[in-house]
């Protein structure tokens, strides 16, 4: 293995999938198949392999195959360059999530130094005009693919500060108990933007390198406007601690880094993303997985595990075809899905298909072309 792949994929009572096995080899992944037949389910479930709540953002319940609600798991073998892992995550009716690593009950945060994992998916399509949590979330994935601590980060301030949000709304008046929270908040707080800009950095370094013909995007981390922009652990808790009366009024947390926006602009064009046509906000997008891929294997030797639920349908021939190319030469193992085999001829024997039938619980693999 020269790149992370999933090698096995098993699904049990997931979603539309009653049992569903695939075997890999590292090679790019196709599915295609009509609407309905459950190949954004596929990459769902892939998307399990790396922490949070995957790529529809949905609860371990919604997961569950509906006609028999018994609860579902993913088992996947994932070979990186030096080792190979078996993952099992699952849930049980309907209780939260768990994950196994080779047999070992693990916390979820422990995949993300297995697998590195980004993601397009059509809801992203309105990521430039839509609101911060989207642009937030999207750089918060690419973030956790540089620095896989990322995701306890984000963990230990959002525990904090619900606590926090908690005393604000109960208009709690205890300096020394909302003192320790903030504490606590401001060093994961610190711990987060350093992340955020160090990933930032690096994908932007990776876009001037060249190397790609997608359009450069150039990113900006902002905070609402009027909103204080400290630095560091210790202003941070000097922030919070100053602003607590107008938190208390709001009965919640204004400031900090769950309020960050991230700024996109179209560089040759020289217009906000948002500004910019929804084929070139797409391409927008493309660029920086990409960009985030090419340097995530200049850190570590291997490319993350990309998926694009939909994607290449939105390009015309020409960038499908520079899309596969940038994909195959990055050595990632990228899941693709479309609702035919057509837009994936050029890709020929350089990645693995498989056709998904509306009604049929097989995926049958098939040569393109
Ligand atoms: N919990 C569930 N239990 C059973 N079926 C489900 C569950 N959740 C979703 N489905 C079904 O899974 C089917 C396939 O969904 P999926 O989104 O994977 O299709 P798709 O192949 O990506 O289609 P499209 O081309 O339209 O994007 C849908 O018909 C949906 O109703
Ligand atoms: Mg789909």
């Amino acid at each position: 293995m020269t790149s992370t792949a999933v090698t096995q994929l098993r699904l049990s009572q997931f979603r539309s999938h009653r049992r569903l096995e695939l075997d890999l080899d590292e090679r790019p992944v196709v599915l295609y198949g009509p609407n309905g037949a459950g190949k954004t389910n596929i990459l769902e479930a892939v998307s399990l392999l790396s922490p949070g709540r995957g790529l529809r953002r949905a609860s371990a319940e919604e997961m569950s195959r509906r006609q028999e609600a018994v609860g579902w798991k993913v088992k996947a073998l994932l070979s990186t360059p030096d080792a190979q892992h078996e993952v099992q995550t699952y849930s049980e009716k309907g209780a939260a999530r768990r994950v196994m690593i080779d047999d070992k009950p693990s916390p979820q945060t422990k995949l993300a130094s297995l697998v590195r994992m980004v993601w397009l998916i059509p809801s992203m399509d309105r990521l430039w005009i839509e609101g911060a949590e989207g642009r937030r979330r999207f750089l918060d994935r690419m973030t956790l693919s540089f620095s896989p601590d990322h995701a306890e980060a984000t963990l230990n301030y959002e525990k904090a500060m619900r606590d926090r949000n908690r005393l604000l709304k109960d208009a709690v008046n205890d300096e020394h108990w909302y003192r320790a929270l903030e504490i606590n908040m401001a060093t994961a707080a610190e711990h987060i933007q350093q992340n955020r800009k160090d990933a930032l950095q690096r994908i932007t370094a990776a876009q001037n390198e060249g190397g790609s013909k997608f359009p450069n995007a150039r990113l900006a981390l902002v905070s609402p406007k009027g909103a204080p922009e400290p630095q560091g652990a210790e202003e941070l808790a000097h922030v919070w601690a100053e602003t607590r009366q107008l938190d208390l009024a709001a009965g919640r947390t204004l400031f900090g880094p769950h309020r960050a926006d991230l700024e996109g602009h179209y560089v040759a064009k020289d217009a906000p993303a948002r500004e910019c046509s929804t084929g070139e906000q797409k391409a927008l997008l493309i660029s920086l997985i990409l960009a985030n891929a090419r340097a995530l294997k200049s850190q570590t030797g291997a490319a993350p595990i990309v998926l694009l639920d939909e994607v290449a349908a939105h390009l015309d021939a020409e960038r499908q075809a520079i899309l596969y190319d940038e994909i195959c030469a990055l050595r990632t193992q990228c899941w693709m899905t479309g609702t035919g085999p057509d837009m994936f001829l050029p890709l020929g024997d350089r990645a693995q298909v498989y056709a998904l039938g509306s009604h049929s619980e097989e995926a049958q693999a098939v040569a393109l072309g």
